[in-house]
This record gives C-alpha cells, structure tokens and sequence, in this order.
C-alpha cells in the first residue's frame, strides 16, 4: 500500500477491503472500478457478458475479479458475492447496472409490450435491490470499521425526476432506485450501513455513445455548465467521495451540471 491513495481513509478504513460492481465491465462501473483499484480496493466486476469482463480486467490491468451473472438472478449475485468475501471484507457495492429502452406508452406498433417495461423494471429495479439485499446479509457479518460495516451506492438517472417521452420504462425503474433510497437506509441503519444514490445527467459511456451524434448535440444544448457529457472519472470521483464520507446517508445526489430534461 506504500505510496498508494487510500480511498476509506478516515471511515471504513481497512486496507485490502472489496467492492462489488454490478455493471462494473463498462461506462460509469468500470471508471469506478478502476478508481477504486487505484485506490487499494479489490473490485469484483459483475455482469452477463465474460467477453465484456475479460476486457475490464485487461483495463484495470489485472487488479479485480469478474463474475458472469445478471443482477435479477439471486444465485448468479450470490456467488459473485462469494467471490468478493474470498478476496477480503466487502465494505463497498456500487450499483451500475442498467439498461435503456426508448418507447412510447402507445407507439405506431401499438401499447408498448409489457415485457419490455417489466424488462428495464427487473435490470435497474429488481436488480438493484436484489444486489443490495443480498450483500446488505454479507456485510451484516463483518466487523464494524469506526462504526460502521459498508455502504452500499445506487445509480439512479436525472430521468428519475423528469422522465422524457419515450422514457416512461426508464424512468420509472429509476424512481423506484431514488424512492427505495430513504428506506433502506433506514432499514439498513441498524447493521451500520449506508445507501447513498447518485442521479447522473449525461454522461459520455457506451450507452450513450450508442445515440446518433445530432441526438447527442440536442441533448447537450440542455445543459447549462458545463456544456458537455460529464466524464465516468467525475462519477467515480462521487462515489468515493461518498463512500470516503459517513454522514452520506439516505440521499440521492444530483450529478447533472444542473441539467433539467425537457419532455423531449
Ligand atoms: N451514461 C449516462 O448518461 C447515464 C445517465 C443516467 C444514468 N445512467 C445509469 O448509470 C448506470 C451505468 O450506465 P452506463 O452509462 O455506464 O452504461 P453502460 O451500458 O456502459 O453500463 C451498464 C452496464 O450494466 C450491465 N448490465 C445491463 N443489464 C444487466 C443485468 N441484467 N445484469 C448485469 N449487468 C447488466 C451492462 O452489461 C453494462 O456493463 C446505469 O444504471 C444507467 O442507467 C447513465
């Protein structure tokens, strides 16, 4: 650890302590990952693709492990869960897996099929929720480090608070995560452990790369300053910040440039 910053200086300060990053294998996940890694802690890459999860390791230069599974699936968390508690206390999960789907209540095709809203519903709902609960148990049995035995950090969206047509799948799941923040603090607060949710605006990853560049430029004409995509190294700055920062608790933070979405 010589020479290396510390990330849990002054809280959960153990060296060698784990992180579990659902959606860890790219975009805002993986700038966590890697900052974490630089930091002394050992990142634990959950996702469906090992294509995806043998390229992140490569980009975090070997320090972490990758488990393939989906984040609804309750045997594929807990053995990532497994894996994460072999290589040391989990102290961290970060939420990042997501998905976007961009439909209309009734389109031309008609109402929007329903497992496409049950879809997005299972990934950023179902999912982060049962990330949480699962390593809420883990945690649960560890030491409590200054009073405290993890914390565990959400990704919501801005779309939580202002859904945009064609976003009502996206931004419902995304309410769910905000609204859940509060009482899973509270139910969590008992096992000294924190939920903090962080609400990105736009920020440049693949799922946002994937929009056509005119798109992108309409998008970012609503951003009052900085005019620009926000950089996956500034939300990892955030979410060390708020893992680094005990009187986080129950809140959702805005990371937006003070953008506010219009309806379309
Ligand atoms: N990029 C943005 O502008 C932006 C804005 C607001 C919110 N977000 C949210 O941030 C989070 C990270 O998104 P990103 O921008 O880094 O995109 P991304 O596509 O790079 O990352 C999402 C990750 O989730 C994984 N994933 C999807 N479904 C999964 C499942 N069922 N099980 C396990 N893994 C699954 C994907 O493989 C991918 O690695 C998402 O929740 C997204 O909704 C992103």
């Amino acid at each position: 650890m010589t020479g290396q910053r510390r990330v849990l200086d002054g809280s959960l300060a153990e060296a060698g302590s784990v992180a579990l990053i659902p959606g860890g294998t790219s975009g805002l996940g993986l700038a966590t990952a890697k900052r974490l890694a630089d930091g002394g802690v050992f990142p634990v890459l959950l996702g469906r693709s090992p294509e995806r999860g043998k390229l992140a390791l490569e980009h975090l230069d070997g320090r972490g492990a990758f488990v393939p599974a989906d984040v609804a699936d309750e045997q594929g968390v807990n053995a990532a869960l497994d894996v994460a508690e072999r290589h040391g206390p989990l102290r961290v999960v970060v939420n990042c897996a997501g998905t976007a789907h961009a439909a209309r209540t009734v389109g031309r095709d008609g109402p929007m099929p329903l497992r496409d809203f049950q879809a997005v519903m299972a990934t950023d709902l179902v999912g982060t929720f049962n990330v949480t609960r699962l390593a809420a148990e883990r945690m649960a049995r560890l030491d409590p480090v200054d009073g405290q035995r993890g914390v565990v950090v959400n990704c919501a969206s801005v779309a939580a608070y202002e859904g945009q047509v064609g976003q009502v799948a996206y931004a419902a799941a995304k309410a769910g995560v905000v609204g859940m923040t509060l009482p899973l603090a509270r139910d969590l607060a008992g096992l000294r452990i924190r939920v903090v949710t962080v609400a990105p605006g736009l920020f440049e990853t693949p799922l946002t790369l994937a929009a056509p560049a005119e798109l992108r430029e309409q998008f970012q004409a609503h951003v009052p300053h900085p005019r620009r995509f926000g950089r996956p190294s500034e939300f990892a700055a955030l979410v060390e910040h708020i893992i680094a920062n005990p009187m986080l608790n129950g809140e959702t933070v805005r990371l937006d440039a003070a953008l506010r979405l219009p309806a379309r």
